[in-house]
């Protein structure tokens, strides 16, 4: 099969983001015989990210698939190859609530491992209807409803979970965190993450989207340099975490037209020229400001708009996993393996810590005056999104004097 048929995903339709039908896959042994990563390319606009799931070797023989991603061909020859030597796909954890891009793979996925079981993280809600799981394509007679007691689970011998579930008035945002307790590994889905500081393999292997945002203007050409794919790189972390960062503005649409008229590329993959983006000098401090955060931390958008909906419940949940023993962490976006302990966990979510008032110094490095400058968009929506009555005003009180930017403050 050429590499191409390989890599056909034919179900993008049902969420367009790039890359649409054409999505590699690199497979990555994490612990070695036990634990491997799955990564494909993943965004909108050409602001990709790795989208990952986790595979484990389960003792009682089998395999265990923790937040499925897209079954190409490529994806499914890759799992084949783990079931040939370890048996095969016993359970797939389906293991939020709310994030799409995730879910939108779990019942395709489970449609090529018949014989599994798929564990599902409570509150389930789709948008704009909001259908049950078996009308989005889950197998009714092997889905099953996570219970509260990870103990009435049948992989409980070698896991253990914490499920958060936070009610978001339209829908609802619920993560399982899941523990490999022999190998002391914390799997999380969106919950924490950290910022590699040069581009993923998975975004090394088509550069184009690192190379479109490279440039100044639609008059410089797609250089393939090193240079330009790290610059890339780190536009697109700021896009990816900020949605709209603060340094960067849009130009006027007499220039933008003007400009993809004279573009070097006016290819469709190149948006025909049109390149509206303009940065400020000052982006790449934005980028060094999350790159040179050591340990994991809270996206912004769960630190603005999702967990000061339900701080304690946020805070029980990171309490409960902090009480756990382990040693890494695998979420399903950017960096993986993060090397953490409990209390680095805890720490990432300390800024919903009321009681103290004062979140400790946790980040050092950071600069609370950036962190707040670039959330403003993601301020602005949340803002909206009450007006709205969309969303609910959060339950977390800000910090006298401060912003919520005080996860770094
Ligand atoms: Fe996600």
């Amino acid at each position: 099969m050429s590499k191409k048929r390989e890599q056909k995903w034919g179900w993008w339709f049902l969420l367009p983001l790039y890359p649409y039908q054409q999505r590699a896959t690199v497979r990555q042994e994490v612990v070695e015989d036990t634990i491997w990563t799955f990564e494909q390319p993943h965004g909108l606009l050409y602001a990709v990210v790795p989208i990952r799931m986790t595979v484990v070797k389960l003792k009682q023989g089998g395999l265990l698939v923790y937040c499925p991603i897209a079954p190409t061909p490529e994806c499914v020859k890759l799992m084949r190859e783990l079931e040939a030597r370890y048996g095969e796909v016993k359970y797939i954890i389906h293991s939020t609530s709310s994030g799409l891009e995730h879910k939108i793979f779990v019942a395709p996925f489970a449609r090529r491992f018949p014989q599994a079981q798929i564990w599902c993280a409570p509150s389930q809600w789709s948008f704009p209807l909001n259908l049950p799981l078996s009308w989005l394509g889950f197998p009714p007679q092997r889905t099953y409803i996570l219970p509260e007691d990870w103990r009435e689970t049948p992989f409980s011998d070698e896991f253990k979970y914490a499920m958060v579930n936070i009610d978001l008035s339209k829908g609802s945002f619920a993560e399982v965190a899941l523990l490999h307790k022999s190998t002391e590994t914390l799997l999380v889905t969106d919950a924490v993450i950290k910022i590699p500081p040069s581009p993923p393999a998975i975004l090394e292997l088509n550069p184009f989207p690192l190379l479109f945002h490279a440039r100044e203007t639609a008059l410089d050409k797609l250089e393939d340099t090193p240079e330009n794919r790290l610059k890339g790189w780190q536009r697109i972390c700021l896009f990816a975490l900020y949605f709209r960062p603060s340094m960067v503005d849009t130009a006027p649409l007499k220039q933008l037209l003007k400009e993809a008229f004279n573009a070097p590329n006016r290819s469709r993959e190149n948006y025909f020229g049109a390149y509206p983006f303009r940065w400020q000098s000052g982006w790449k401090q934005s980028f060094d400001a999350i790159a040179s955060l050591e340990k994991p931390f809270v996206a912004p958008i769960l630190e603005t708009l999702i967990l000061p909906q339900n701080p304690s419940a946020a805070i029980n949940w990171a309490n409960n996993i902090a009480s756990w023993q382990f040693k890494q962490i695998i979420p399903a976006h950017f960096s993986a393996p993060i090397q953490a302990t409990p209390l680095e966990f805890r720490q990432a979510f300390s800024f919903l810590d009321i009681e103290s008032n004062r979140p400790e110094k946790l980040y050092p490095s950071g600069n609370q005056q950036i962190f707040s400058r670039d959330s403003t968009f993601i301020k602005q929506l949340e803002a909206t999104l009450i007006k709205l009555n969309i969303a609910k005003p959060p339950k977390l009180k800000r910090v006298q004097g401060e912003d919520n930017s005080s996860l770094f403050s």
